[in-house]
């Protein structure tokens, strides 16, 4: 499919951040020009998915779509029991509503939004460990996303074993930029869980791209350039000459429950599942499921979107596909660092994460200076980001992060180009900013940047 976008002017730019009240969640997509907000099921469907809904099968229960998708699951991850949900976060209601009580401690490399959200709704208490580092964009690291098995031990010395019943590994971290995690790490989370007797869970949404970053052998230009080192070694030891397929199933070994929203890596706009190993947690996950998102065989997806969901976690690992979508990623990343802007190296696989604080360092983290960066940003240029720092995640600590999220299949690198040239026009007059201050938000603070309405205030 292709869409028409256009670039309004600056003048209905403007007026249209006025009307957002600077915050990007409340523009509409025909005022932005290239769009990157989220990689969620923004991303073009291929021929051969179109082709596959036109044959999806309607039935209420045990339709010919869900056992095509069942078989891709299995196929992809190696797990036998599929549960379909309408999107990531209604799997993880499904799982997480299933497996959690109160008092239970979750540990996870780090939680994404909905994921410690669900987690917190059954009265669980979320606990991330990433490695030393995650959040420093002057960090060098191959697998930075990786599970910090040194802190999840601190844990469970101060909270005891008996209430972390499940650990979680997500793949790749996207709250610590987007970057992945290596085989080994998974395999030493894994013997973590069960040395504490606790359940080994993997937030997958984003497999196949973890599974080229560990398969990958050359590093980008920019950070070869800057590390000084040859472009020929492999990220993880003898990984390089193993098929993507093989690497990205390899990922999911020693997991006992998976959850994937389809809107990443599944390459689907709407969609996600839980995959069990063992037919008794399964069988608990589908009485669950029946309640909130429909029967076990559909889970929330009309049979034409499971049968597209099928397709697309197959072309996900193809090669020529995943190489072009991490190359793109890496390709907007090194524009930014050949313009000096503070951006993490090697960049993550489905978006490139600015640190805004170290750009607009005259605004403080509670002016909200990346915030205020994503909405210059779309003055300058009409392209849309996403702030991750004080504004979505307050009183967190974390760096002031802007996200510049690529859709899957979409921009070309003339798009990349334009975007490029607008963070680095928006950097070039750092001095020149207020910060911004909230004026309406709504009653549940972690829901603060989808609605929240700013206004500018001197920083
Ligand atoms: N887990 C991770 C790691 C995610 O990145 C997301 C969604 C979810 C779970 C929830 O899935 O949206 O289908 O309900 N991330 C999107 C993003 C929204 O922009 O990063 P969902």
């Amino acid at each position: 499919m292709v869409e028409p976008i256009h670039l309004p002017s600056r003048a209905d730019r403007s007026a249209a951040l006025e009307r957002a009240g600077h915050n990007v969640f409340n523009l509409d997509s025909e005022d932005v020009f290239v769009d990157l907000l989220t990689d969620s099921g923004t991303g073009t469907m291929s021929t051969a998915q179109w082709a596959a809904m036109f044959e999806g099968d309607e039935a209420y229960a045990g339709s010919r779509s869900f056992h095509d998708l069942r078989e891709a699951v299995e196929d992809v991850t190696g797990l036998p029991h599929t549960i379909p949900a309408h999107q990531g976060r209604g799997a993880e209601n499904a799982l997480y509503g299933t497996l959690l009580s109160e008092g239970d401690v979750v540990l996870n490399n780090t939680h994404f939004d909905t994921t410690r959200a669900h987690v917190a709704n059954q009265g669980a208490e979320a606990v991330d460990c990433p490695v030393e580092g995650a959040w420093d964009h002057d960090s060098e690291g191959e697998f930075l996303g990786n599970f910090s098995i040194e802190k999840a031990w601190d844990v469970v010395d101060e909270v005891g074993a008996d209430r972390v019943t499940v650990v979680v590994s997500t793949i790749t971290n996207n709250s610590a930029a987007g970057q992945p995690v290596s085989l080994e790490n998974l395999r030493e989370t894994a013997q973590f869980a069960r040395d504490i007797d606790a359940l080994f869970v993997l937030d997958a949404c984003r497999f196949a791209e973890n599974a080229y970053f560990i398969h990958e052998a050359e590093r980008s230009e920019a950070s070869e350039r800057a590390s000084g080192e040859t472009a020929s070694r492999e990220r993880e030891a003898g990984q390089h000459d193993r098929p993507l397929a093989e690497i990205a199933r390899a990922q999911f070994d020693d997991a006992d429950a998976v959850v994937v929203s389809g809107k990443k890596d599944g390459l689907v706009n709407i969609g996600g599942f839980v995959a069990c190993r063992e037919e008794s947690l399964a069988d608990r996950v589908k009485a669950r499921t029946t309640l909130y998102e429909g029967f076990p065989t559909y889970g929330g997806m009309a049979g034409r979107d499971l049968a597209a969901m099928a397709v697309g976690l197959r072309e996900a690992v193809e090669p020529p596909y995943v190489a072009d979508r991490v190359g793109q990623v890496a390709y907007l990343g090194d524009l930014l660092a050949d313009a000096d802007l503070p951006v993490f190296q090697p960049t993550g696989g489905h978006a490139v994460y600015l640190d805004a604080g170290a750009v607009l360092t005259d605004i403080p983290a509670e002016r909200f200076p990346a915030q205020r960066f994503v909405c210059e940003l779309y003055r300058e240029s009409g392209v849309r980001a996403v702030e991750l720092g004080e504004f979505a995640f307050p009183g967190a600590g974390r760096p002031q992060l802007v996200r510049l999220a690529l859709p899957r299949r979409t921009y070309t690198r003339e798009h990349l180009d334009h975007v490029a040239d607008g963070v680095a026009a928006v950097a070039d007059r750092a001095g020149e900013y207020e910060g911004l201050e909230v004026v309406t938000e709504p009653p549940m603070p972690e829901l603060r940047h989808f609605s929240a309405r700013l206004r500018s205030v001197p920083a």
